[in-house]
């Protein structure tokens, strides 16, 4: 039997230590148990998830705070002191209207939350903080992750300003910016040789055996997963608390899109927004699209892929949640499509050119992914739509480095400018 911190029932936590969260609950049975450093259901194995005993919360309560992820602290399992203690201090990123892409692509209204804004430039901050607290709450020694990339940096970051040891695992041939971005922060960062899948079975082992380490996405997963509901309260609240008719969502693990299902339902059920019907849609890569294949077969089971794309970052073959988006998206009257790695670039290209707004290869899939539900009918152009950008273009700058550069290159004169026939 192992001692750790994070496997030992008899754990105390402090009073308050996960705010308004009250239990976990299995999604599978719905059966639940205490709060704990848990993450599969003792009844069926299922995954957990965190339930609430929500209080009354206002419009204005949530005005009143800070400009971050904080600012919704009564719908997390965080403290009530959460913002004393040193962390990435992420979210409240912009909402930023994109009419110039609507009129690309035929639409009415179109809106971009663009996550490349947080600390480390992607939407993993958010997750990372709330699995920061919950590692701090359990006393845990090690802040660990096996990651694709962008979980890599906020683990590191997130762990440094908190003066935590960090361990991370990555595959072999990540993009090397965000190999630097990661290993930057100090911290330990292990390379190892297989693909995304293969480090994260390693994390398992390690998350068993080990004392006292908090894998941010494995063994305190329920905690963090919480953190991609910020993204909904937030596009509810920048469109003046009421919810976009479409989403669309990039899927890799899936567990972001399945948060934003549950953040809406939130906000409906504290009647901080009108109810009304709204659409998700996910986004993957065809070089690793295991949710889109079984949408589009009418499956319920995701079957396992070998990821082969340009899309490191949401190059999950085996998605944890990739049932639950699968539930998401049927419920919601929404799908899940797919892109090919030249529709990828030719995203991030697009979204650029006409917002100013340059994305990472998962944002290239999302808005190629939104390009292809429209032109097949599967989105309605004429109903509003929020389009997520998950992450900074400049940490994959190499999907679209030979596609652009100079018009030209000449000699430091007018005349030189003036015959280069540029303008
Ligand atoms: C930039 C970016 N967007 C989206 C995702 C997908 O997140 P999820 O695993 O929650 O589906 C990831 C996952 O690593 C990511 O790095
Ligand atoms: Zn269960």
């Amino acid at each position: 039997m192992s001692t750790s911190v994070l496997t030992d029932s008899t754990t105390t936590l402090r009073d308050g230590a996960f705010g308004n969260a009250t239990e976990l609950v299995c999604r599978e049975c719905r059966a639940t148990q205490p709060l704990g450093p848990f993450y599969a259901c003792q009844e069926c194995f299922g995954p957990l998830e965190i339930g609430y005993d929500f209080p009354q919360v206002s419009r204005a309560d949530i005005e009143a705070g800070p400009a971050n992820i904080w600012r919704y602290q009564q719908l997390l399992p965080v403290p009530a002191d959460i913002t004393s203690s040193p962390n990435m201090e992420p979210g409240f990123t912009r909402l930023i209207r994109a009419d110039n892409l609507a009129r690309e692509l035929g639409m009415r209204r179109l809106w971009v939350k663009d996550d490349s804004g947080n600390p480390t430039h992607s939407f993993k901050d958010r997750v990372v903080a709330m699995a920061l607290s919950a590692a701090r709450e359990f006393g845990s020694t090690v802040f660990a992750c096996p990651s694709t990339g962008n979980l890599a940096n906020a683990v590191a970051a997130a762990g440094a300003r908190a003066g935590m040891k960090t361990v991370v695992f990555i595959p072999h041939d990540l993009e090397r910016p965000k190999v630097v971005t990661t290993a930057v922060y100090g911290g330990t960062l292990v390379a190892v040789n297989g693909n995304y899948d293969d480090v994260n079975r390693l994390a398992s082992e390690i998350a068993g055996e080990e004392d006292g380490w908090a894998f941010v996405n494995v063994n305190v997963r329920p905690y963090y997963a919480e953190g991609s509901k910020t993204l909904a309260y937030e596009v509810a609240e920048q469109l003046g608390w009421r919810l976009p008719r479409q989403v669309v969502i990039p899927v890799a693990s899936g567990s972001q899109l399945t948060k934003v299902d549950k953040g809406f339902g939130e906000l409906v059920r504290l009647g901080l927004v009108d109810e009304a019907p709204y659409s998700i849609f996910g986004a993957q890569a065809a070089g690793c699209s295991p949710v889109s294949a079984a949408f589009k077969d009418g499956r319920d089971v995701v079957r396992p892929v070998k990821p082969d794309t340009i899309a490191k970052s949401l190059a999950i073959g085996n998605p944890a949640d990739g049932p639950y988006v699968l539930d998401v998206t049927r419920r919601t009257g929404g799908a899940v499509e797919d892109v090919t790695d030249e529709e990828v670039r030719a995203g991030i290209a697009l979204l650029a050119r006409t917002e100013g707004v340059f994305a990472e290869t998962a944002g290239g899939v999302t808005v190629a992914t939104l390009k292809k539900l429209v032109e097949t009918g599967r989105l309605d152009p004429e109903e509003e739509t929020v389009v997520f950008n998950t992450g900074d273009g400049l940490k994959t700058l190499d999907a679209v480095a030979d596609r652009v550069g100079p018009a030209a290159t000449i000699e430091p004169s007018y005349e030189a400018f003036t015959s280069a026939g540029l303008v």
